[in-house]
């Protein structure tokens, strides 16, 4: 159980890196738009997150931090809803809104810096 609790961590990762990839190739040298990659990378990472979120797998004598998680899930769901807004913005209008394609980049990057640096 351990190790496939490794694994849905390795699917995870993936995914943050494929949401995080995706947004930073549109920021830096791309038209700054919402691609259907982000939309992946986030879907992938929010499906072995809330598996991650359930205490199986664990070590003997580790606790989850669920207020950790709750925080990370909190941010999920608004990256999702600058994802979903934003794309349906750039089918009218032609491109998303500067802030709404920044947020989603800062709060991938915030998520990541919950999950590593909040113990
Ligand atoms: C864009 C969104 C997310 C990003 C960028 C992200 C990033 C990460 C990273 C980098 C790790 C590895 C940390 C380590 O092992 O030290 C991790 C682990 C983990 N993530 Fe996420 N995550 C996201 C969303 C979520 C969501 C929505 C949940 C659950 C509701 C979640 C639950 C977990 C859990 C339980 C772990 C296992 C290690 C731990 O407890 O810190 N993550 N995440």
């Amino acid at each position: 159980m351990e190790t496939l609790r490794h694994v849905v961590l390795f699917v995870h990762l993936i995914g943050f890196a494929v949401l995080l990839g995706a947004w930073a190739v549109q920021a830096f040298g791309g038209k700054r738009q919402f691609t259907r990659l982000m939309s992946i990378g986030m879907t992938i990472a929010a499906l072995a997150g809330l598996a991650l979120a359930a205490p199986w797998g664990l070590p003997e004598g580790v606790e989850m931090n669920y207020a950790k998680i709750g925080t990370k899930l909190v941010v999920l769901l608004v990256i999702g809803a600058l994802l979903g807004i934003g794309t349906s913005k750039q089918r009218k209008a032609g491109s998303v809104p500067a802030v709404m394609f920044w947020l989603v980049g800062i709060l991938t990057a915030v998520n990541a810096a919950i999950a590593t640096i909040w113990r």
